[in-house]
């Protein structure tokens, strides 16, 4: 559906996006994840035709995004990562406005805005000024604005920031409904335990290259190709984290108060020898478990390479 083939992206010398190629299939919902400065942004801004690659192509459905932009238009809905200032507009004419720019006439807008005010639970909202919406609600118009030209593709840059946790839940209900609808979703995030929830794809970015993509399950056992075990503990810890360091077979993923978390390619035999080491060696071992990989300990990984190397100045730089 979306085939992204060698893009590049330069700002004077830097380089923000390096021969990314990625491609997401008709109906993913896909996450696009990566630290701050990552090029995400970027990116989408580039599907989206907002921005002249460097190089490389963009093909949606087929047709050559970048040299036939005026009819790609028409298959994307775009949600930014910041709303703008709509003064002395009201949410039906937000919408009008926006369904004009598509050469709909205004029957058709009409019923398809309240069709869309309905989805996205803004009815009633209607004669209201979208600057008096709370940050959630406009979140949501700007996904009904973004549909009113009935788009296969729905982009949007980080939806969620600023979003409190029941505006989120319905963020993520919404993009659930989109996708069973039959639509191909794009949505960049940094809260990853709602995109694991939510998306069956995904991308992780980290200083302009594509560092893993495809189906989150696939990415796991690509990244990790390993297993992972929990141990729980009341004391030894640093007992604990020694004994596991010096196993060939064990890497050490993150050390908690009461538990450290491993990723692993032992037997179950010498999971038991690796923990009766620990007791013996006075850790009070209160369990251990198996556990599926999760986005967060992936993003760690993948991302942790270059993050070593004190290649995080623009994470910094676009803090703030
Ligand atoms: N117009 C611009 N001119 C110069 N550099 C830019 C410009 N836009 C972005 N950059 C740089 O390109 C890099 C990628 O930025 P981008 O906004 O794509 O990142 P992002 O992954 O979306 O980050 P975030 O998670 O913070 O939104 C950053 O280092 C940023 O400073
Ligand atoms: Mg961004």
């Amino acid at each position: 559906m979306l085939q992204i083939d060698h893009l590049y992206k330069n700002y004077g010398k830097f380089q923000a996006v390096r021969d990314l190629t990625l491609h997401i299939p008709q109906g993913d919902l896909f996450g696009f994840v990566g630290p701050n400065g990552a090029g995400k942004t970027t990116t989408i801004r580039i599907v989206c035709g907002l921005m002249l690659p460097t190089a490389g192509r963009v093909i949606i459905n087929g047709v050559d995004a970048l040299s036939r932009q005026r009819e790609i238009k028409k298959q994307i809905g775009y949600v930014p990562d910041f709303f703008g200032v709509y003064d002395n507009l009201k949410v039906r004419e937000y919408m009008d406005f926006y369904g004009s720019m598509y050469r709909m006439n205004s029957k058709e807008i009409a019923r398809i805005s309240d069709d869309l005010l309905e989805l996205v639970n803004l009815s009633d909202k209607k004669e209201f000024f979208v600057d008096t919406l709370s940050r959630g609600m406009k979140q949501r118009l700007c996904v009904a604005r973004a549909l009113i030209h009935n788009p296969a593709l729905l982009v949007l840059d980080e939806p969620n920031s600023g979003l409190d946790p029941r505006a989120r839940v319905e963020m993520k209900e919404l993009l659930l409904n989109l996708k069973g609808m039959g639509k191909t979703i794009v949505i960049s995030s940094h809260i990853l335990s709602e995109l694991s929830e939510m998306c069956n794809s995904i991308g992780i970015m980290d200083h302009g290259n594509l560092v893993a993509a495809g189906r989150i399950e696939d990415v796991m056992e690509g990244v990790f190709g390993s297993n992972q075990l929990i141990i729980t503990l009341d004391e030894g810890r640093e007992t604990a984290v020694r004994i596991a360091n010096e196993h060939p077979k064990v890497k050490v993923e993150s050390v908690g108060e009461y538990e450290i978390r491993l990723s692993h390619t032992m037997t179950k035999q010498e999971i038991a020898r690796l923990v009766g080491e620990m007791i013996a060696r006075d850790v009070l071992v209160t369990g251990f478990h198996k556990q599926e990989g999760n986005l967060e300990t992936l993003f760690m990984r993948v991302t942790e390479s270059e993050a070593q190397e004190g290649g995080t100045e623009n994470a910094a730089e676009s803090n703030c």
